[in-house]
């Protein structure tokens, strides 16, 4: 059985340790490598205020120490404030995943009363109009104001620029804004090609040379900064040759729950065909997690086909992500193909060289379908 360091246990007698709250799918922006399903129209109905206190209460029970509100736009419901304050009476970190917008100096103040304890706030670019083609929406001028109370009132936060062909040159200016806020930490996370970033992937394919050149960006500024910016910078898995231990594992420490209740181990999982995850609506938590097929499909190593069964890494990749496999192969069982051992490494090479190929053109960006018309921004 693979075992993820000495103290997971992937054999589903583990337990949930970060729990993921996709409160809502709706969300005012539109942004071209948004991680949301790309059918959002079909997923409705979201749990009510008491239902996700059941949920965040039975978690807990399991073990559950982190809680992440996240969506969509977590700010987009009126109960954020109640559902933090409950998350932080049971005794759990909380975090705000959130893009700022829907958020107000008042609704700060509440959360920080309510127990927050730390917000992750999305950023697009460093300028006005390349956030716009980023998001799909002018909300520059809105992020800029919200990071800044943030800081205000204390929290710890950590500002997550998704990174792409339209905005890696901006690098040093994304970490000059990043550092002239006060943020501790900077995340600068190559898009990875699922969902909305995969319908996509030929606009925001970045080229090595960029990637290699923003790498030395970060380490200079590293060199500069010193302790006062911890700066991560995430590489796309198309260019790694080695696959990430995606979620730790499938079922080892996650739970994602999506706005109607059905739990998946990722929040990507459910774009995928011919699983049936339940939800939290018709079963209990505990046996979603202990018992459920889908939970316990990927989990340990006798679902692994070569090269993966063989491979003296599996213990620390676990053979990639479940999700990319089945998204470039149709078969979740797979290598992860953006490990240069698999069979199907050719897909994601093939990919690269397509996209890098392709004139990328910011005016050719495909909008996240919103699914929901905001109402202001
Ligand atoms: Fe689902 Fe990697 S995103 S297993």
């Amino acid at each position: 059985m693979a075992k993820a360091g000495s103290n997971l246990n992937l054999d589903g007698q583990g337990n949930p340790v970060w729990l993921l709250l996709e409160l809502t799918y709706k969300c005012p922006l539109k942004c071209a490598f948004c991680s949301n399903p790309t059918d959002l129209d079909t997923h409705e109905d979201e749990l009510t205020t008491a239902e996700w206190k059941k949920v965040m209460h039975d978690a807990r029970n399991m073990g559950a120490m982190q809680i992440g509100f996240s969506g969509g736009e977590p700010t987009l419901r009126k109960d954020l404030e109640e559902l933090v304050a409950d998350a932080n009476d049971l005794g759990y970190y909380t975090n705000l995943i959130t893009s700022g917008i829907g958020l107000t100096r008042k609704r700060l103040e509440n959360l920080k009363k309510a127990g927050l304890r730390h917000i992750q706030l999305g950023f697009q670019s460093s300028d006005p109009q390349t956030a716009h083609w980023l998001a799909g929406v002018d909300c520059y001028e809105k992020k800029i104001n919200m990071a800044r109370e943030i800081k205000a009132l204390g929290f710890p936060m950590v500002l997550n620029v998704p990174i792409s062909s339209v905005n890696i040159h901006q690098v040093p200016e994304v970490i000059h804004l990043a550092a002239d806020i006060g943020v501790e930490y900077l995340e600068l996370a190559n898009v990875q090609y699922y969902n909305w970033a995969l319908v996509n992937r030929d606009q925001l394919m970045p080229t090595r040379e960029a990637l290699k050149a923003a790498e030395a960006q970060v380490a200079e500024a590293r060199k500069q900064l010193g302790d006062r910016m911890t700066i991560f910078f995430v590489i796309p898995d198309y260019y790694e040759g080695r696959p990430k231990a995606c979620m730790n594992g499938w079922g080892s420490i996650h739970l994602t729950i999506a706005p109607d209740g059905v739990v998946l181990p990722c929040s990507q999982a459910r774009s995928l065909p011919g699983l049936n995850f339940p939800g939290v609506r018709d079963h209990n938590l505990r046996w979603i997690w202990h018992e459920s097929e889908s939970f316990n499909l990927y989990r340990g190593d006798s679902w692994m086909k070569e090269p993966c069964r063989s491979c003296s890494e599996k213990e620390q990749d676990f053979g990639g992500c479940r999700c990319q496999a089945m998204l470039l192969t149709g078969d979740a069982a797979n290598a992860d193909p953006a490990c240069s051992k698999s069979l199907h490494h050719h897909i994601v090479q093939e990919a690269v060289t397509r996209a890098l190929a392709t004139k990328q053109d910011h005016n050719k960006l495909i909008a996240r379908d919103v699914g929901w018309v905001p109402t202001e921004v």
